[in-house]
């Protein structure tokens, strides 16, 4: 694997699914007294610039299960806030610990943190990608029996950093991927035509407009909030764009018989998904809120230097 997780490009098919079955191998010994710790007397710093639930907990809970520790860094009492520049941060960072996660706005920054650290950076979410969401998500979808290979996965709403990071699984993966969203809202161009010339061109990606369309047999249907983080002004043009776009019991008849529906959360309920279908039968939402941590410890395994 690279130094750095960036973004779901950033690694191989086969990084992908040894990193699910470590993840599956991390969740079966969860509990139990003799588990490994293989990150003893390690540290991960985390950079906040966003607010977060399941990342900075999963992360943080994740460092003390694999016998380390995390610490927690947000701009408003760390010198990030008061301007201090991201490399001169990387690299007093890579001083103490072992390894660096960040979630913040531009992919830029990451890149940056990244390119001036000497210990592995994670990406805990930028306004372009959200990878360590994505690895749980097929950890979770290849638990419920889907083949993450040949699943047929429908991204229902904005295409956003998380429909992104699910652009780029879809090629690095081969599996079917119909992103229905409005015009104007789609996953980014660029991010498209790089998943597409890095992997050779492999993957079934396409964006369509109707959610019935991309729903059709689908075996995961997918969806996010229709206004991210940041985005908090373009609220009420957003609610009105994306009427029409929401996992309801209608669309989730038009997915195969056994599909899964997914959410990263936190949900807006009523919004892009309806409360009946988020506590339904087919809703997996706190399983793959789970597998974070676990997809995560092997993330950190397999990245932070023994
Ligand atoms: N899904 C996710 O990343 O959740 P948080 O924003 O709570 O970390
Ligand atoms: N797209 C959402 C994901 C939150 C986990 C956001 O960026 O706010």
């Amino acid at each position: 694997m690279k130094k750095d997780l960036l973004r779901i490009l950033d690694l191989t098919d086969r990084d992908i699914l040894a990193l699910l079955s470590s993840g599956a191998a991390w969740k079966r010994r969860a509990g139990r007294k003799n588990a490994p710790r293989p990150l003893a007397g390690k540290t991960l710093g985390m950079i906040f610039q966003k607010a977060s639930t399941r990342t900075r907990v999963s992360f943080e809970v994740g460092m003390t299960r694999l016998g380390g520790h995390a610490v927690f860094m947000s701009p408003e009492d760390t010198q990030i806030g008061r301007g201090e520049p991201i490399r001169d941060t990387g690299r007093v960072l890579s001083r103490y610990a072992d390894a660096v996660m960040i979630r913040t706005f531009a992919h830029s920054v990451a890149e940056e943190l990244a390119a001036s650290s000497t210990v592995p950076v994670i990406n805990g979410l930028t306004d372009d990608h959200h990878p360590c969401q994505i690895l749980a998500d097929l950890m979770t979808a290849a638990e419920r029996g889907k083949n993450p290979r040949k699943m047929r996965v429908a991204f229902i709403g904005d295409g956003n950093n998380v429909a992104n990071s699910w652009v780029e699984a879809a090629h690095v993966l081969g599996f079917p991927l119909r992103v229905a969203c409005p015009k104007g809202y789609e996953p980014a161009a660029a991010v498209r035509m790089e998943a597409h010339r890095l992997t050779g061109c492999r993957g079934d990606v396409r964006i369509v407009r109707d959610p019935a369309e991309a729903a059709r047999d689908a075996d995961v249907l997918y969806t996010d909030v229709w206004t991210s983080m940041g985005q908090e002004t373009e609220r009420r043009r957003r609610l009105a764009a994306f009427k029409g776009y929401r996992i309801d019991a209608d669309l989730l008849a038009a997915a195969a018989g056994d599909a899964i529906v997914m959410h990263c959360l936190p949900a807006h309920r009523g919004e892009e998904i309806t409360d009946e279908v988020i506590e339904g039968p087919h809703s997996a939402v706190f399983d793959e809120a789970e597998n974070r941590l676990h997809v995560q410890m092997a993330i950190l395994e397999k990245l932070v230097r023994h």
